[in-house]
């Protein structure tokens, strides 16, 4: 990697010379309200209304039994005042770290409104009924992927996913019949930390923090 390439202003610059300077309004205290998935509600509005391709895609990072994070997207399907919901494969390998270690961190970026949303918190599994549910609502070929495809182990190639693809589908002669696995459903992220960051001027963005502490809320300003 030489860490050129031909970028969005024509030139074919240097990586490490990409750099903007953000422009947004103040984000302080006044803005706030009292309750992080209230102010992450406002924000979610504000990434929907503006022209971001996924403003629900997230990474979430979890750790492994030996302490080393690893981290990748999913889509946040809900969230609720207790939390955000998002769905995958509960013996995935991330399925399995949250199993074995119930702490996740998620982060939002949305680009053009030059923001951020931190999250830290505690993992624990929706009701099977509610994950039901959602895998209901699901279009039928991702509710045959999620049957056929055991995420995370390693294949022989693309032929062997078809196959199994093709398999569970053959075992379903209608729709109504496709049934949620065990193995595939919802998570609840319960915040002990939520981070919001504005990028602003100069580099002196403006980063607030709620902190679950003593059944409440504290909020804090933390240096950029
Ligand atoms: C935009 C995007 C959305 C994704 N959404 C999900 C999702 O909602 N659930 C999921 O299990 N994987 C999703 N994935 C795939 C994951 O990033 C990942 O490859 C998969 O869950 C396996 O991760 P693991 O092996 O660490 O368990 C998404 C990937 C991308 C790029």
């Amino acid at each position: 990697m030489t860490g050129e390439g031909s970028s969005p202003d024509g030139g074919a610059r240097p990586l490490h010379s990409l750099r903007r300077d953000y422009e947004s309004a103040p984000f302080d205290e006044t803005d706030l309200s009292d309750d992080p998935i209230d102010q992450f509600s406002r924000w979610f509005d504000e990434a929907r209304a503006a022209s971001i391709m996924e403003p629900n895609a997230m990474t979430i990072a979890t750790v492994d039994e030996h302490g080393r994070p690893d981290a990748r997207i999913v889509l946040l399907k809900e969230f609720r005042p207790e939390g955000f919901v998002f769905f995958t494969n509960y013996d995935s390998t991330k399925g399995r770290q949250l199993e074995a270690q119930g702490d996740a961190a998620l982060v939002f970026y949305w680009d053009v409104l030059e923001r951020q949303v931190r999250v830290t918190g505690r993992v624990e599994r929706i009701s099977p009924e509610e994950s039901s549910q959602y895998f209901a609502s699901r279009p039928v070929k991702s509710q045959i992927g999620a049957i056929a495809s055991p995420q995370s182990r390693v294949m022989e190639g693309r032929a062997e996913l078809e196959e199994m693809f093709r398999r569970v589908s053959a075992r379903f002669e209608t729709s109504a019949e496709l049934e949620r696995p065990g193995s595939w459903g919802g998570y609840l992220v319960r915040p002990r930390t939520v981070e919001f960051w504005q990028g602003r001027r100069s580099r002196l963005h403006d980063r607030l923090r709620y902190l679950h502490a003593g059944g409440e809320w504290l909020i804090e300003r933390l240096a950029p």
